[in-house]
């Protein structure tokens, strides 16, 4: 397998699908699946959510010249967002060099919290909750057999006093290993089975019973070296440290450098079929935990000159349950990423967000995003006036020599070529 495919944006849809099936063993079934040629079935579209009354398709691209741990990697991303593919692969491409990216996973452990309030004695309750702690993990480990005979399932408790704006509470966090699963399913089901025992061990009333999304036992963490020379030389390097710096300082620049970096990460937990308001979450939670909102990346410069970034945050994504296995472009994207582990895709998706966010600072500290932007816009706006093959690549090249990004504009363009006036550039 060979992640850099040099010219791969350039080539037709068909080709690139053929290229992806070959190195990643997809059948012709898959083929059509990912290709939308079968229709995502209405019956399991109607299974997963309510109410439905249809479906909305995203663009899955797929994100080339990734090297994961050694191993060369093809990222499936899901997104509506232009430039986001292309600024992940050419990133991955300046790391490729250098090893790569580098990725490890704290732990699988989830967290699930149950609020116990009107109790007398909070600070002996909490202790007599410790003294029952085998009792609760037994009642919990026997919601799920299957996750404990793979070595996963409650593993401890934490039991806090907490003061509200007007009461003294009880919060029982409870942690679960969820090994390749999310968990969110094993962990609430835990919760809610083991509060009637913390009622009569507290003597208290148990109102939520829920998991944590600040899955800070479960970090993501990935790191990789971008030569000087591949960003475009050393004043780039100290540029993009500058515009860590003032992410990680200034929390209204801080959320867009995020957001930067979920355009990444989102964009392959949908196309793995896991939950992005999960992930999201907890990145968001994760990067206040100082007490001020910051940066999720951190950029330095090694003795060579290079830029050495490193990325951490929670990430709470499985490879079985839910919307990974009902969904039949899920299956494929995480058959595509080639892997077999949650911990392998928690590193792919973190070393994603890597790659995303330092694309996106290399563009802010030098011509700025708009250019790639427009251009890709052009292509959208050119596909809305009805141009199609090669009329598209004439059409937005005619636009951006114009600088001319307007709709008007470019209507106009693809009128006059479609009738013969404008030959193309
Ligand atoms: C746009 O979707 C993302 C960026 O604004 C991220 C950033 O500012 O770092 C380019």
């Amino acid at each position: 397998m060979n992640s850099r495919i040099s010219g791969f944006y350039r080539l037709p849809v068909e080709e690139r699908l053929s290229i992806i099936a070959e190195q990643c063993n997809l059948s012709n079934e898959e083929k059509d699946i990912l290709y939308g040629a079968t229709a995502f079935p209405m019956s399991t579209a109607d299974a997963m959510i309510e109410n439905v009354v249809g479906i909305i398709p995203i663009p899955v691209g797929i994100a080339t010249n990734f090297k994961i741990n050694g191993k060369d990697t093809f990222i499936p991303m899901a997104t509506e967002e232009p430039s986001v593919v292309a600024a992940a692969s050419n990133a991955a491409r300046i790391a490729y060099n250098k090893g790569g990216f580098f990725t490890s996973l704290s732990g699988s452990i989830m967290r699930g919290q149950i609020q116990v309030v009107d109790v007398k004695d909070p600070h002996a309750a909490k202790i007599r909750i410790y003294e029952k702690k085998s009792e609760i993990l037994e009642k919990c480990n026997a919601q799920d057999p299957t996750l404990v005979s793979f070595g996963g399932g409650a593993k401890d408790i934490e039991v806090n006093v907490i003061e509200t704006a007007t009461q003294t509470m009880l919060i029982l966090n409870l942690f679960v290993d969820t090994k390749d699963a999310m968990g969110a399913n094993a962990v609430n089901t835990m919760a809610e089975a083991i509060a009637p025992m913390v009622e009569s061990i507290t003597y208290g009333r148990v109102i939520l019973r829920i998991i944590s999304n600040l899955a800070d036992r479960r970090l993501a963490r990935a790191r990789a070296v971008f030569s000087a020379e591949g960003l475009g030389g050393k004043d780039v390097v100290r540029d993009i440290v500058n515009a860590y710096e003032f992410a990680d300082t200034d929390p209204y620049r801080a959320a867009t450098h995020n957001k930067g970096i979920m355009n990444g990460i989102s964009a392959v937990v949908l196309a793995t079929g896991n939950d992005t308001r999960a992930v999201e979450a907890g990145a968001h939670a994760y990067a206040t935990t100082t007490g001020r909102y910051r940066s999720l990346t951190k950029y330095e410069i090694n003795e060579d000159g290079d830029l050495v970034g490193s990325i951490e945050l929670p990430m709470a994504v499985g490879i079985i349950g839910g919307a990974t296995k009902t969904h039949p472009v899920a299956r494929i994207g995480l058959k595509i990423l080639n892997i077999n582990t949650a911990e392998e895709l928690a590193g792919c998706i973190a070393a994603t967000g890597l790659a995303q966010n330092l694309a996106g600072l290399r563009a802010l500290a030098t011509e700025g995003i708009q250019r790639g932007h427009m251009t890709l816009h052009a292509r959208n706006l050119a596909v809305m006036a009805g141009a199609a093959g090669d009329e598209i690549d004439q059409v937005v090249s005619q636009a951006v020599k114009e600088k001319d990004f307007r709709y008007d504009r470019i209507l106009e363009l693809t009128k006059q070529l479609q009738r013969g006036v404008v030959s193309g550039s």
